[in-house]
């Protein structure tokens, strides 16, 4: 860049300092130095006269945020989820809008074992037992839990994070099944897997976990209804978006006793949690962690910035969304 004005780029959050150096480098920051979302008004307030936006999933950029930007160009979501950005109201801007695809697969899968195996193996109620000092000891029929083996594995999406959990079902003799949309990876699944109808997933599988992105069509996809198909002994794992699952009737189908269990990263009304849901002992409860690893919200974080810096200087973003 030349000249002595740098573009400006608002930045929502805290980030690894390394990161905002190389932002630095390209742009002038107005850094919201907390971990702690703006308000929506601090947040029109300040993105008025900025270049650049790098937000996080939380953080609501809705028409009326777009329209404070007067100067914006990009927005750049450090998560791979865009759904709390009004998409269209950017594009009609001629804003580009960025997202950090492929890099947090990985964390997120290994995430999503992690819920399986604590849900199926009942370790957040057999940590609650030893911690609450209510272990009485070793007993034949203590905890039983629900064995992977020669079960099957009902990943809902076939994009990068289904089958990346996908890929890891053999290892625990699990077979997987996708249900998935045409041209939503459906084609790349079916080369090892089956691809069935959601009806015939529900019916099926012992484990049904959800990795779609949260839209119109998606939203409520887990109900009463579909929770109706599902086998009474099978486990709803879901770390896609909260929305895709409606949290009162998952926490009506435990009741019924409908299903085994769940292991939920993600809530309608984050951080808010259903009440009924945060009572139960079949539940394993997680706070939004799916790809919060070190090293891949870090990743995330440089890809935002890059994709900021590309289009700042007039460039191509690296990962822009498509509309
Ligand atoms: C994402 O990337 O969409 C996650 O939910 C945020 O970490």
């Amino acid at each position: 860049m030349t000249g002595a004005t740098k573009p400006s780029v608002l930045v929502t959050r805290r980030m690894p300092s390394a990161v905002l150096a190389q932002l630095e480098v390209v742009c002038d920051i107005d850094l919201h130095d907390h971990s702690d979302a703006l308000s929506h008004d601090a947040l029109c307030a300040r993105v008025g006269g900025k270049q650049g936006l790098i937000c996080m999933f939380n953080d609501r950029i809705e028409e009326s945020a777009i329209a404070a930007g007067d100067q914006l160009k990009v927005v750049a979501t450090v998560a791979v989820g865009f759904d709390n950005i009004d998409v269209a109201a950017a594009a009609s801007r001629g804003i580009v809008v960025t997202n950090t695809p492929d890099i947090l697969t990985g964390a997120t899968a290994e995430f999503t074992w992690a819920l399986i195996l604590a849900v199926t193996r009942r370790i957040g109620e057999g940590e609650r037992v030893v911690r609450n000092g209510a272990w009485k000891g070793w007993a034949f029929d203590f905890l039983l839990g629900a064995e992977l083996r020669g079960k099957q594995l009902g990943v809902v999406g076939a994009g990068r994070i289904g089958r990346a959990v996908a890929a890891v079902a053999p290892a625990f003799g699990m077979r997987a099944v996708f249900a998935a949309r045409t041209g939503a990876g459906a084609e790349n699944a079916a080369t090892d897997h089956a691809v069935v109808s959601l009806d015939e997933l529900l019916l099926t599988s012992d484990v049904v976990s959800l990795h779609v992105p949260l839209t119109q069509d998606t939203r409520h996809l887990i109900n009463r209804r579909t929770l109706a198909r599902m086998k009474r002994s099978a486990f709803l794992i879901n770390t896609s978006r909260g929305g895709v699952v409606d949290d009162g009737a998952l926490a009506w189908a435990l009741d019924a006793r409908l299903i085994a269990g769940a292991g939920l990263d993600v809530y309608e009304g984050e951080p808010g949690v259903h009440p009924q849901l945060v009572g139960r002992e079949n539940v394993c409860l997680t706070p939004h962690l799916g790809s919060a690893t070190r090293e891949t919200r870090t990743a995330m974080a440089e890809l935002a910035v890059r994709n900021v810096v590309e289009v700042v200087s007039g460039r191509p973003a690296v990962t822009p969304v498509a509309l």
